[in-house]
């Protein structure tokens, strides 16, 4: 592995969806990100219209275009509203994009440049798993805002709900595909190997899955899961089978305050998944002191983990779109480096419950 590649960042995360002005609204008034750049007709660019969405770190940009034919449209017929590009910051463009189609990445741009009156910006992408492209991103000679083609915009009054940054984005990908693709990101895009989860962490009485986190720097994980046999379907399967193929499956987004995050978005309408009560009957005894009391906690539906490191509290969107495929995680972490292996089971028993309101399990 090259030292050089270790420090990645997340430079922003790029959905393609059906109609852009909507989710756009959607991330605004029930996420509270506001819209600070946009392109699209009325700036001049013909075929898609992009909204980019922006909270403390966290950088969304939502596209759709206008005709059937654009890769975006395809892609909306095919996997619903997704997210397509994980965009990373380096240094150097072409020796990202030269060092990962040298160890096996599939090109999908080259390194290319694009101009304007602030400046370069340099990019170039790969294929990752399904359809899901790496975009790599020098902006260091870049000053306008955004990208070239887009303008500045701030037209939304919705208040920002404490989402501070990325914290991790998990990836499903087909039975037995896990460990080539955690190669991929290792060998070809130089991320390190941080932890891994067995069926026999991550199972319950029907199903189960494997999972394997990938570190980008170190506040920022990649994960990916793959589906494990158990008696009945595992969520993975449920994805791949609703998203047709592997896809981004959950983003985890930081908060510093978890209460009054989940507060505001309750009350802005986003569901999140229902906690069974007994998780909270024993909590006490093994999870030791948070920040938080218990029936607080349970009040709001918010998981806790603990390990040697620390704690974290976390909790679960249900899937934001009509399939389900994509939700969020929202995470607040005391020292704790880890995804809240400690609630697994109970996590997936209430994704089960949801699972089977759906038919699918
Ligand atoms: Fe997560």
């Amino acid at each position: 592995m090259n030292d050089s590649y270790n420090n990645k960042r997340f430079d922003h995360l790029e959905f393609y969806v059906g109609n852009s002005k909507q989710a756009a609204h959607y991330y605004a008034s029930c996420f509270g990100f506001k819209n600070t750049a946009y392109c699209g007709l009325e700036t001049g660019e013909r075929k898609v219209s992009s909204y980019l969405m922006e909270q403390g770190d966290i950088r969304f940009v939502l596209s759709s275009s206008f005709s059937p034919e654009h890769s975006i449209s395809q892609s909306v017929m095919r996997h619903g509203d997704t997210v397509a590009i994980v965009a990373l910051e380096v240094p150097d463009v072409v020796e990202s994009y030269n060092l990962a189609v040298s160890r096996g990445a599939i090109s999908y741009m080259p390194p290319t440049e694009q101009d304007d009156e602030y400046g370069v910006l340099k990019f170039a992408a790969v294929h990752a798993y399904g359809d899901v492209l790496i975009k790599f991103i020098d902006r260091s000679e870049y000053s306008g805002v955004f990208a070239p083609g887009f303008v500045a915009r701030s037209t939304n009054a919705f208040n920002a709900v404490g989402l501070k940054h990325i914290d991790h984005v998990v990836g499903n990908v087909e039975l037995g595909e896990m460990d080539r693709w955690c190669d991929f990101f290792v060998e070809a895009l130089g991320f390190g190997m941080h932890m891994h989860f067995d069926d026999r962490a991550i199972s319950t009485e029907y199903s189960a899955l494997m999972s394997k986190v990938l570190r980008c720097n170190d506040q920022t994980f990649l994960n990916i899961n793959e589906p494990a046999t158990g008696k009945r379907k595992s969520q993975i399967q449920e994805y791949l089978d609703f998203h047709y193929g592997p896809g981004i499956q959950h983003i985890g987004l930081c908060t510093d305050d978890i209460v009054q995050t989940v507060i505001h978005l309750k009350k802005s309408g986003v569901e999140f998944l229902p906690i069974p009560k007994a998780y909270y009957e024993d909590l006490e005894n093994w999870v030791r002191e948070t920040a938080l009391p218990v029936e607080q906690l349970a009040e709001l539906g918010i998981l806790v983990d603990r390990d040697r490191d620390g704690y974290l509290l976390q909790i679960f969107t249900k899937p934001v779109g009509d399939r389900p495929t994509l939700f969020f995680e929202i995470i607040e972490r005391h020292g704790s480096k880890g995804f809240g292996a400690g609630n697994f089971k109970s996590l997936f028993v209430a994704l089960e419950n949801e699972q089977e309101r759906r038919g699918n399990l």
